[in-house]
């Protein structure tokens, strides 16, 4: 049942235009398709033509204008094959039905809020009609919607509007669309509907005017001006950054609300989960602000990397995703503070891929094989695959990689291509030899860099000792040692970086190493007293940092590292160190009471006290690691309840030692203006809520009512939702009165509300498996809705360790019962909430047989493709 990359075969036809007339209708959509096709001269001739297609009803069929006979085709619920086809170009065209208003899936065309829209990516297009649905064939596309008038005044496709006009003696009216670019299915996109636009323009390098559109629900055409702004922004920084410009007359965006991920690059016509597009102060935070910058930037992106180059097969999902993701991370640091983007990016690279890396699912960056690739738009794909691309950026340097990037647009433009033919490329321009590289895509797995330090007093040298640990992946025991880009400072006496002279004389002005074997050793020469290591600056390739380096140390870098990335790198070491003692093995509250304690207090306030530090570095200075930080980085006999109290003491502990340089943070902050979604406002919200949250933290009642007031208070969604969060788990009428304050002002806003869901399913309570099993059957509550069921049950899956780990089994049992109901309609959504079973292994064993219990139950059960591959390789063989 698995694919595998090695077993990849060209098509044996190709298609070079498609002609698509959509007649909508809710219940039974009528697709005609005229595809021009012909025999593949790679592949082997004579072969009977299959197509794609999955629960299409298939109406009629010619070759030629030639109606088939029921014996010269065979058409079924998985695909329709005609043995017998010209051995030249011919036309075929078909004749199919299909029912959007039925299609829970939400693949294929579907409808969302009474609008008809569509998701073909990676393998949704086969629902609407038979084709070769797979990312090596391109066509151009033309395309005639027809529908109601009334109901659908909006009909928009991929390319350049070619016509409209009304069907005479009807009520219906049509638009025909015209792409001129080839494109693989998947980027085929159609939506019709009642949809309120709001338009801009941007005028490109060459002087090119291209519309922009961004079609809403009616009524929220004033949340649209940031994903706007963010546009522009995106068209013209891919323009300076990389020389990138839009090649088509307009570019539209449509928000909907109803959507399994976060977005879609479908060509000229992007379709938005309605999340990541609507914003506005009082209903968006900062995060949601910073977020639909993100990802308008990264669809957007794509429209080079992705579409006009795009992928070979599925398994090269990397080879767009990853270097968007990249593409992504560069712009939003270009444009707020860079460092702060980049712990971010770590944070979320650690709290989601690292996991995933050691656990039943870990998968290389470009897998080898895998049962329903649905599956693999993991964090791996995503998050490894930009620092992938960001470790090649650090080896070639910055012009190179620009360079490399420069031919393989000009190579690759129009095709389908590998991993192989992206590094090509950059090696061809940089003239460095990437061929050990192809290791980081290919082997699963977080890479330990265990790294120790000697100085000789004698000889005034320094020597680092790196060695690369890789550890054993399901289905990959053996590993070959990988180039490994490591940038270190080595900090002298009073803090300063002292320069890096190698012992061949060699100066290392960016400080960067670049180890290629499984043991290596630098010596650094001229180094008058022991020095104090800062490795990984920038956090230069995403492995696991191990080192001998003791709580003073980490201070000191804590204090002084020049490199911001690293400075807060300690600040979370050391927090992590007192955690990790606390919570290991058995709750012990000494490290987090005692000495060590309040020196970390002491140094976070002098940090947080630094006028010259961003408010936002400032305030990611005063976040203490998360529980899910610390179990992993316990790694083994995971006790949720244990690291709750560890973290709570150590909150406790800070928020007295510090309190008043704290109300001071707090007070000084108060009045941030009139709301800007900014990096300056931002980060001074930021700062503020951190520091409210470590008072509240402190115990002291008073605390309680100023996060009660500071709800009250609130003028924007960010302060309004971030001291509901710091309430929620507090057995207090304020907190009661806050969270009815916000439902009655939200319930009838779809996205706000979500936020009222995510608080409580987040909220460590003994009791919140029952409230979110209670929510469950609030009237606002849908399984059918996946921004609700991410918001209520993925937010306690994800964002509750001890709700969801709670002793009992609970937890476990409830999302399984979750996961079974959605599997029987959204097989996509339930495979990823099953996700969250990833690090059942390292568990205490008590939570990690309830776990198993559950898991083996789930394997027992009717599972879609989708699941089973999930619980099955969760479960893994023993
Ligand atoms: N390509 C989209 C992106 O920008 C993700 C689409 C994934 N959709 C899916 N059903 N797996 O990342
Ligand atoms: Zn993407």
């Amino acid at each position: 049942q698995p694919k595998h990359l090695s077993d990849y075969a060209a098509p044996d036809y190709l298609i070079e235009t498609v002609d698509l007339d959509f007649h909508l209708e809710p219940e039974r959509t009528i697709v005609h398709a005229d595809l021009a096709m012909r025999p593949n001269p790679e592949a082997k001739a004579a072969r009977p033509l299959v197509l794609d297609g999955e629960g299409v009803e298939l109406i009629s069929i010619a070759v030629d204008g030639k109606p088939l006979q029921p014996d010269e085709y065979s058409a079924t619920e998985t695909g329709l094959t005609v043995p017998d086809v010209p051995t030249g170009p011919f036309t075929l065209s078909l004749k199919t039905a299909c029912n959007p208003e039925a299609n829970e899936a939400l693949l294929g065309l579907y409808r969302s809020n009474g609008a008809f829209c569509t998701q073909c990516e990676p393998e949704g297009f086969r629902r609407i009609t038979f084709f070769l649905d797979r990312p090596d064939v391109l066509a151009t596309y033309r395309v005639r919607l027809e529908a109601d008038k009334k109901t659908n005044p909006v009909l928009l496709s991929n390319g350049n509007p070619v016509e409209r006009g009304d069907v005479e003696g009807t009520d219906r009216h049509y638009a025909v669309w015209e792409d001129p670019h080839p494109k693989p299915s998947y980027l085929f996109a159609a939506v019709a509907g009642d949809l309120a636009k709001i338009s801009d323009s941007f005028t490109t390098q060459s002087g090119r005017e291209v519309a922009l559109n961004i079609y809403v629900e009616h009524g929220k055409e004033d949340r649209c001006d940031w994903a706007m702004e963010s546009l522009k922004n995106a068209m013209k920084w891919d323009e300076e950054r990389f020389g990138r410009e839009y090649d088509l007359d307009v570019f539209n965006i449509v928000a909907v609300s109803d959507f399994n991920m976060g977005a879609m690059e479908n060509k000229g016509l992007n379709i938005f989960n309605d999340k990541l597009v609507l914003a506005r102060p009082d209903t968006a935070s900062d995060a949601d602000y910073a977020a639909i910058e993100g990802v308008i930037a990264h669809e957007y992106f794509h429209n080079w990397t992705g579409n006009r180059i795009t992928c070979r097969d599925w398994f090269q999902l990397c080879l767009k995703e990853g270097l968007t993701v990249f593409r992504d991370q560069e712009f939003s640091a270009d444009l707020r503070a860079g460092p702060v983007k980049r712990i971010l990016d770590v944070r979320n690279l650690k709290s989601r891929q690292f996991p995933e890396d050691s656990g039943p699912l870990a998968h290389p960056v470009r897998p080898g094989s895998y049962i329903e690739i649905n599956n693999f738009y993991t964090a791996t794909v995503y998050e490894k695959g930009a620092e992938l691309c960001r470790m090649l950026q650090t080896m070639l340097g910055r012009d190179d990689f620009r360079k490399g990037l420069d031919l393989y647009f000009e190579r690759h433009d129009g095709q389908a291509v590998t991993v192989e033919d992206f590094l090509a490329a950059l090696a061809d321009a940089s003239g460095k030899d990437l061929s050990e590289f192809m290791h980081w895509y290919n082997q699963a797995g977080t890479p330990e860099l265990a790294c120790s330090l000697d100085y000789d007093q004698q000889s005034k040298t320094a020597t680092l000792n790196v060695s690369q640990i890789l550890p054993a992946t399901p289905g990959q025991p053996n590993k070959e040692p990988m180039p490994i880009p490591l940038r270190i400072g080595l900090l002298g006496p009073n803090g300063d970086d002292l320069p890096l002279t190698l012992e061949d004389g060699t100066e290392l002005s960016d400080g960067l190493l670049e180890v290629t074997e499984r043991e290596q050793s630098f010596t650094f020469t001229g180094i008058p007293t022991p020095p104090t290591p800062s490795l990984l600056r920038e956090f230069s390739a995403p492995v696991r940092l191990t080192q001998t380096i003791d709580l003073e140390q980490i201070e000191f870098l804590m204090m002084h590292d020049s490199d911001p990335f690293n400075r807060w790198q300690a600040a979370q070491s050391y927090a992590a160190k007192l955690l990790t003692d606390a919570a290991r093995d058995r709750y012990n509250p000494e490290p987090v009471k005692g000495q060590g304690a309040s020196r970390l207090a002491k140094a976070l306030a002098v940090t947080a006290n630094e006028e010259e530090l961003a408010y936002a570095y400032r305030g990611e200075m005063l976040k203490l690691p998360s529980e899910s930080d610390i179990a992993r980085e316990l790694a083994r006999n995971i006790d949720t309840d244990a690291i709750r109290e560890a973290r709570e003491t150590l909150r406790e502990t800070i928020g007295n030692a510090i309190h008043a340089d704290l109300a001071g943070i707090y007070e000084e902050l108060a009045d941030t203006g009139p709301y800007s979604p900014d990096g300056i406002s931002a980060g001074k919200r930021s700062m503020r809520i951190a520091a409210l949250d470590l008072l509240v933290g402190s115990g002291k009642d008073d605390e309680l009512e100023r996060a009660a007031a500071h709800y009250r208070g609130a003028t924007n969604m960010t302060d309004a939702i971030y001291s509901l969060l710091i309430l929620a788990p507090h057995d207090d009428p304020r907190r009661d009165e806050a969270m009815a304050d916000f439902y009655e002002r939200w319930k009838d806003d779809a996205l706000v509300l979500d936020k009222w869901f995510a608080v409580q399913a987040r909220s460590a309570r003994p009791d919140s498996v029952e409230i979110v099993e209670g929510l469950l059957s609030h009237p606002k509550f849908s399984l059918k809705n996946p921004n609700r069921v991410r918001a209520l049950i993925g937010s306690f899956a994800n964002g509750n360790p001890t709700g969801f780990n709670r002793k009992d089994g609970a937890g476990y049992e409830f999302l399984a019962e979750c996961a079974l109901r959605i599997d029987k309609f959204n097989p996509h959504m339930a495979a990823r909430l099953l996700g969250a079973f990833e690090s059942w292994r390292f568990l205490e064993p008590n939570r990690e047989a309830h776990a198993k219990a559950t898991l083996e139950g789930l394997a027992n059960a009717e599972l879609s493709t989708d699941s089973y591959e999930i619980v099955s390789k969760t479960l893994g063989d023993e």
